[in-house]
């Protein structure tokens, strides 16, 4: 196995639930750390007294929980200073990476400060773009406080802005030199926004593992209410498989597609209704159930493990109903852009059974418009 992870029961007394997971690339490793309170304590940062660090936030998440990691920083010799940008996928741009640079610059930051990213998705991915191109690429911690990104976004090293011609279209491959997840943090997450991660969480029991997904059946409740255990299991587990992935990805050049379950027909949706209308899981949510329905229109997936899937998104609080403003023609279009489309012809990833994907190419039109309007409108 090309991941190790270790428990540190060495710690009952703060009750941390420690875990980590150390992601072993071909040239280096990093650690992922998950736990409790992690962002009072030095070790799992990888940091030094001495060293200089950036930290880059938005302005909902510094009042939350910048002044805790800057002061955590300070008291053990590190140099901090921060920047904070705007909230929201509009400010995933080049100005805000041109921002953060020149923080970093008016600074005068070397090539040995480090950035740290500390917030959702979008503060990671153009956090780390900006330490893949300052100076040539600077060290970089991600501390990832959204569900999505602790499962998702934080693991596998892809980093990226938007232009206005198209969605993550411009980044980088760069690996942080640590990723850690406090789950503390979860705490102040809005509910939609938890319920958005959770479709990343279930999309990873259905492409690959199907005892997780019986977990998830019985402990669903306990992650809502941010159970600590669970959560943490969770958290690891969806990292351990996300990694596994983008290991294997080095030599077998599809796998890393299994990832894309739901997404293509979930673009369409969010493209066509504008990002921010339907968050990004939520679309995922709906598009997972629309390839659940063309397996099963192509007699590989079964009616009943397609109820098993939109009894567990809709326990997550996630939608199991289609945009009513969209009707199914209006996919197309948008899923025959998608990058993952192969000249024209439909690609889709779809479910063989609960824990097992295909990625099926030439998929007809017709079955895809059929699997759309299996899923009844809001
Ligand atoms: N690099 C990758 O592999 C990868 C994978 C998936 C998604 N992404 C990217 O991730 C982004 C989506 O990430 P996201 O869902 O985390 O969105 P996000 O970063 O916009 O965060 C969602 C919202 O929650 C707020 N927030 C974050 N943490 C909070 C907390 N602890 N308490 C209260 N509010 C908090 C944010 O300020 C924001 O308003 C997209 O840009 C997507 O392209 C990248
Ligand atoms: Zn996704």
């Amino acid at each position: 196995m090309s991941t190790i992870i270790s428990e540190d029961i060495a710690n009952p007394p703060t009750n941390r639930l420690l875990k980590v997971l150390d992601v072993a690339l071909p040239d280096r490793n990093y650690p992922i750390t998950i736990g409790t309170n992690l962002l009072s304590h030095l070790e799992h940062f990888k940091l030094h007294a001495g060293q200089r660090v950036l930290i880059a936030t938005n302005t909902t998440i510094a009042p939350l929980y910048l002044q805790t990691l800057t002061n955590m920083l300070a008291a053990n010799g590190i140099e901090v200073d921060s920047v904070i940008v705007p909230d929201g996928e509009q400010y995933k741009t080049m100005a805000t990476w041109n921002t953060i640079l020149t923080q970093l610059l008016a600074n005068n930051h070397t090539r040995r400060s480090i950035l740290i990213a500390l917030g959702g998705g979008v503060i990671g991915d153009v956090a780390g773009f900006a330490a893949s191109a300052y100076q040539r690429g600077i060290p970089f911690i991600q501390v990832p406080t959204t569900l999505l990104a602790q499962v998702d976004s934080s693991v596998g090293g892809k980093t990226a802005i938007n232009h206005p011609l198209g969605k993550n279209m411009i980044g980088a491959f760069y690996q942080p030199q640590a990723v850690v997840i406090d789950l503390n943090c979860l705490k102040t997450l809005p509910p939609r926004q938890l319920s958005a991660g959770l479709a990343e969480v279930i999309k990873y029991g259905i492409i690959l593992d199907s005892t997780f997904f019986d977990w998830l059946e019985s402990h669903i409740d306990d992650l809502l209410h941010l159970d600590p255990a669970a959560m943490s299991y969770c958290i690891y587990h969806c990292c351990k498989l996300k990694a596994d992935v983008v290991i294997a990805d080095e030599t077998e050049q599809n796998l890393r597609a299994i990832l894309n379950l739901g997404h293509t027909y979930g673009h369409a949706i969010e493209t066509e209704l504008g990002y921010g209308k339907w968050l990004h899981g939520e679309a995922v949510s709906v598009g997972m159930l629309m390839a659940a329905y063309a397996a099963n229109l192509l007699d590989k997936f079964s009616l009943t493990d397609i109820d098993r899937i939109k009894n567990l998104l809709s326990r997550a609080g996630l939608p199991i109903t289609r945009p009513s403003q969209m009707p199914a023609e209006a996919y197309l279009p948008h899923m025959l852009r998608d990058k993952k489309v192969l000249s024209g012809q439909l690609r889709l990833v779809l479910p063989t059974q609960i824990g097992k994907v295909e990625v099926i190419d030439g998929i007809d039109k017709n079955i895809v418009l059929e699997s759309i309007k299996s899923v009844e409108m809001k």
